[in-house]
């Protein structure tokens, strides 16, 4: 066993530099614009809602001579909205595998081709007279988005010097929410959210990809997939452009340790990570995680908040949307700090109970309205509220939270199966939301509510702290209680599963 290089390692976790070189910066930029895109196309379909209906009506009036049926046209428009989502579940399957094939560089560069017809047929559905396009537009660009989202984050923790890996990794979501934003400031009806302009606003999502595109070549690949994945040796070349110093020899010990870690442990496949008790609280903790950010109704919000705003009596709806998207941002920029003093945990509980009081309150808010009609400001605090507490914690916590729940070989796959539940939730929140609240009226939100009480409750009791703890410090804890459960059940399983632990902790000491 080689001491010297342990030396180096624990050297190497508070490293002497912490300047962010132009290259640094030029490459998180430049890979952050991906998820800009995936930001500005959640939060473009929200405000031209109104009149990319009525141009579905004129097509439709224009194919059969016949005005369309409001349940078609509301079938359409959720599709529209929804399959976006469906993109992105199949494509974050694929990233792992694009990965690793490609590299993260290339892998980011070619996924700029989905973005291009994406935004080229959305921006050509209307002159084509075709929802279809329209439809198939977001699906592809959904695809991109979903392969960005996982991308985006892989590329950005891999070329950051460990000291600014959470600060740099929180501009990805600092990137969507205010893709969200700009998509949102875009969609006024005095810029490009009018009847004749729409389609630029919804095409206008291939100029980040242009920009994108020209920029990456000057990125460096990153130097832990040239070396780690790879085993190629001009990984040290990329790493002084990022670091900006010929001396580099303590990260790349850094990363001989991680590749030593890497080769130890075998890679556990999907299957694998349900079967074995070992991972099953885990890969359930993570599920739950996701589940609880979307099944939130965080996106009815971003999706529908124009129409809710218009149904709360808000005189200008548009605007109600912006300020939410400002409160957005700022929120996001609060967790970033808070996270690392306040603990993951504490500050999931503390959003999940702010957005299930501000979910009751919009609810009685929007119930009262026939009668009380300064209701209508109380419902629009309400839904600010709501996005703040969504940001504090259920926002940005559960991405970063399951690579912390599990080691280097159970990570790919944990991460797949975190992705395409959130996705899958996205989908049934997109689609379905429409409909229940139509079916419900001003109650649906309480929907949200009971569901938002759940995950506190399951967040309270089940889930750990993960906050200042080392990954083998986390993952022994889950050992430890699996033992115990197995214990009760059984004594001599018990007693098994206690000497596999105290093997697995031989191992790892
Ligand atoms: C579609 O357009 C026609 C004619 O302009 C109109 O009468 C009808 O109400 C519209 N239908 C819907 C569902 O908006």
């Amino acid at each position: 066993y080689n001491f010297s290089a342990l030396r180096v390692y624990s050297q190497g976790t508070s490293p002497p530099f912490t300047t962010v070189t132009g290259t640094l910066a030029l490459s998180v930029f430049t890979a952050v614009l991906g998820s800009l895109q995936f930001g500005y196309n959640i939060g473009v379909i929200n405000a031209p809602q109104k009149i990319i209906e009525r141009d579905y009506n004129a097509t439709w009036l224009h194919r059969y001579d016949a005005p369309i049926p409001q349940s078609t046209l509301t079938s359409l428009w959720s599709l529209s909205v929804a399959i976006f989502s469906v993109g992105g579940m199949l494509s974050s399957f694929t990233v792992g595998f694009l990965s690793e094939w490609l590299g993260r560089r290339k892998a980011m560069l070619v996924n700029n081709l989905l973005a291009f017809i994406g935004g080229g047929m959305m921006g050509m559905s209307k002159i084509s007279r075709s929802f279809e396009m329209m439809i198939l537009g977001r699906f592809i660009i959904g695809a991109y988005c979903g392969l960005a989202s996982g991308l985006v984050p892989m590329y950005v923790g891999e070329i950051s010097p460990t000291s600014l890996r959470g600060a740099l990794g929180t501009l990805h979501q600092l990137a969507i929410v205010t893709g969200i934003l700009v998509a949102q400031i875009l969609g006024l009806d005095s810029l490009l959210g009018s009847q004749e302009l729409w389609p630029v606003l919804l095409g206008v999502t291939v100029l980040p990809t242009v920009l994108q595109m020209a920029l990456l070549p000057f990125c460096p690949e990153s130097p832990r997939y040239l070396y780690i994945i790879r085993c190629q040796e001009h990984h040290a070349k990329s790493l002084r452009r990022l670091t900006g110093r010929q001396e580099v020899g303590d990260t790349l010990a850094e990363m001989k340790e991680e590749k030593r870690r890497m080769d130890m442990e075998r890679k556990v496949s999907i299957a694998e990570l349900f079967r074995s008790p070992l991972y099953r609280q885990p890969i359930i903790i993570a599920i739950l995680l996701q589940l609880s950010q979307q099944l939130s109704g965080i996106n009815a919000i971003f999706y529908y908040s124009t129409s809710i705003f218009q149904k709360a009596g808000v005189q200008s709806p548009v605007y109600a949307t912006i300020g939410a998207g400002f409160v957005n941002c700022a929120f996001t920029v609060l967790s970033l700090f808070l996270v690392e003093r306040t603990g993951r945990r504490t500050l999931h509980m503390l959003g999940l109970a702010g957005m299930c009081v501000s979910a009751v309150v919009m609810t009685v808010a929007l119930s009262l309205l026939e009668n009380v009609p300064w209701m209508s400001y109380i419902s629009m605090v309400a839904i600010f509220g709501f996005v703040a507490f969504f940001e504090v914690g259920p926002g940005p916590i559960p991405w970063f939270f399951v690579a912390e729940l599990f080691s280097q070989g159970p990570r790919p796959a944990a991460m797949a199966v975190a992705g395409c539940s959130n996705w899958t939730a996205n989908f049934i929140v997109g689609m379905a939301f429409q409909y229940i609240a139509e079916l419900c009226g001003p109650y649906v939100f309480l929907i949200f509510a009971a569901l938002l009480l759940f995950f506190l409750l399951f967040t309270f009791f089940k889930v750990p702290e993960t906050r200042g703890k080392t990954f083998d410090q986390i993952s022994a804890g889950f050992q430890r209680s699996v033992a115990r459960t197995d214990m009760d059940l059984d004594p001599d399983l018990g007693k098994a599963s206690t000497e596999l632990e105290y093997l697995g902790e031989a191992n790892l000491s």
